[in-house]
């Protein structure tokens, strides 16, 4: 066959990058207002009063917007610009396609009372029907800053967030069953204490948000993989099985409902049925992988449903259960850069509520033939430099405040991003005493707290091997 003459020029779809702004709707006593008509209202506001928007502007001043719609707002945002190359600085609007996100933050607590979660509950166990699963009306309020409080050194979030809501609108055209096999199925792995759990909770939150025009309803719900592994023998299988069917339920009855479902360490419900089949665990655990596979096989006929699972031991899935992952996402420990901004984030918190002194750094030259000099200044707030700013200005300067934060960071390597999160504040009550401090002393305590836990972790591993070798010996 000639290649040549069957080739047809692509239709001229637009490739324009596309520049995503979130509109945040203030919440009023629970009244639901049509973000659909605020975000046509927006969009042409913001193509007739704006040449350029960069990536982090917050506009905050609403001239010329229709008046009921610019009482209605708390912000807006611009996000990021997917098939963009930059990641910050100014988009023409003419060069992109803008996509005006519009959204209300639901403060609806856990629906615990819904019947979904409600016909989970089996006779024999009534004490542990709550904590099977639980469902969240998204966007809410409760998950508001998460997805903005992770930090990677790679872009994953953006490219996770682009590719399956694109995945999820592609699926809205209704794609051949039989053609189109995808299970919009998402693994996210890695070592514990990553931020992986927190990444699938803050996706749900932004996939709703992104997929409004799609649908304007979106709920995310949370299985608890633990609960499932029944004490009565035989029962596990079963408990999956009615789990995902009322997931089904709930898909049918709302079909204009945008699900996100989350299977928090899937390795309890989908460890290898090849070892279990060997001997060592019950057969039991075979039913519920077997229930689990039946359970998404199904799922995957809804357009409107994405399955997020996260595992610290991808070795122990089952071979089926990853094949029919789609999106397999691995979450590696944390780099120098992400350590450094959780610290900065978390000392400039603590300067925000007083506990630590406002304070601001620079470097100088008085005159060109000067040398450059570290100048530390009292400040009303507590502002550290980038990591970026960090390296460029003052890495030279062994006692300057960025520089002892890059060292603290440096020695903090292996711990997970759960310990770097805590450890200045704790840092700061363990060792001491005052109420107020300045930011030397503050780096001071940090650092010994990242040597206690750096010191901790290596007596565990070697306690860990001793008892390792004991074993085999004995
Ligand atoms: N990459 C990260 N960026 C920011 N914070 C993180 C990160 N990883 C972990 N954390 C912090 O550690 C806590 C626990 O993270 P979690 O999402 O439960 O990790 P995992 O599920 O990988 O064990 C989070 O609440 C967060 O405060
Ligand atoms: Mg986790």
């Amino acid at each position: 066959m000639n290649l040549d003459s069957t080739f047809r020029s692509p239709p001229d779809v637009s490739q324009l990058p596309i520049l995503h702004v979130e509109a945040l709707v203030k919440s009023k006593d629970g009244i639901i207002v049509r973000t659909d008509l605020i975000r046509d209202g927006v969009t042409k506001w913001l193509l007739d009063n704006f040449v350029a928007l960069s990536i982090g502007q917050e506009i905050s001043s609403f001239g010329g917007l229709n008046e009921s719609y610019a009482q209605d707002f708390d912000s807006i945002l611009v996000i990021e610009c997917s098939g963009g190359n930059l990641d910050t600085g100014a988009y023409r609007l003419q060069q992109v396609e803008l996509d005006v996100q519009a959204y209300q933050l639901h403060t609806q607590p856990e629906q615990q009372s819904s019947q979904h979660t409600q016909s989970l509950e089996g006779p024999a166990d009534e004490s542990d029907n709550d904590s099977r699963a639980r469902i969240l009306v998204l966007p809410s309020i409760d998950l508001d800053g998460l997805w903005e409080s992770l930090q990677f050194d790679l872009p994953i979030q953006s490219r996770l967030l682009s590719a399956i809501s694109r995945m999820v609108s592609f699926s809205v055209q209704r794609l051949g069953k039989w053609v189109i096999t995808w299970n919009r199925l998402i693994l996210i792995w890695g070592p514990p204490g990553t931020g992986k759990t927190s990444l699938c909770r803050g996706l749900s939150q932004k996939l709703a948000i992104r997929l409004g025009k799609h649908y304007p309803r979106s709920k995310l719900f949370e299985v608890n993989a633990h609960s499932l592994g029944s004490k009565f023998f035989g029962e596990s299988g079963k408990l999956v099985g009615r789990m995902f069917e009322n997931i089904e339920s709930l898909l049918e009855e709302e079909d204009d409902t945008f699900v996100c479902v989350f299977i928090d360490e899937i390795e309890t419900l989908a460890s290898r049925r090849d070892r279990a089949l060997n001997g060592n665990e019950p057969f039991d655990a075979i039913r519920a992988v077997n229930a689990l596979l039946t359970g998404l096989d199904k799922l995957k006929e809804h357009p409107n449903v994405i399955v997020v699972c996260t595992s610290n031991l991808v070795t122990a899935l089952d071979q089926a259960f990853l094949d029919r992952v789609d999106i397999k996402q691995y979450i590696p420990r944390l780099a120098a850069r992400p350590v450094y901004k959780i610290s900065k984030d978390c000392l400039e918190e603590l300067g925000r509520h007083g506990i630590i002194e406002g304070a601001c750094f620079d470097v100088v030259q008085i005159t060109p033939n000067d040398p450059l000099q570290y100048v530390e200044r009292p400040a009303e707030q507590l502002i550290l430099p980038s990591f970026n700013e960090m390296i460029l200005h003052y890495k030279t300067f062994p006692n300057a405040i960025p520089k002892l934060l890059a060292d603290a960071v440096l020695e903090s390597e292996g711990l997970s991003g759960r310990t770097i999160r805590r450890l200045p504040a704790l840092s700061l009550v363990l060792y001491s005493n005052s109420a107020r401090y300045d930011i030397r002393t503050a780096i001071q305590a940090l650092r010994m707290g990242i040597a206690s836990e750096t010191q901790a972790k290596a007596e565990a591993m070697v306690e860990e091997h001793s008892g390792a070798t004991r074993t085999n010996g004995q």
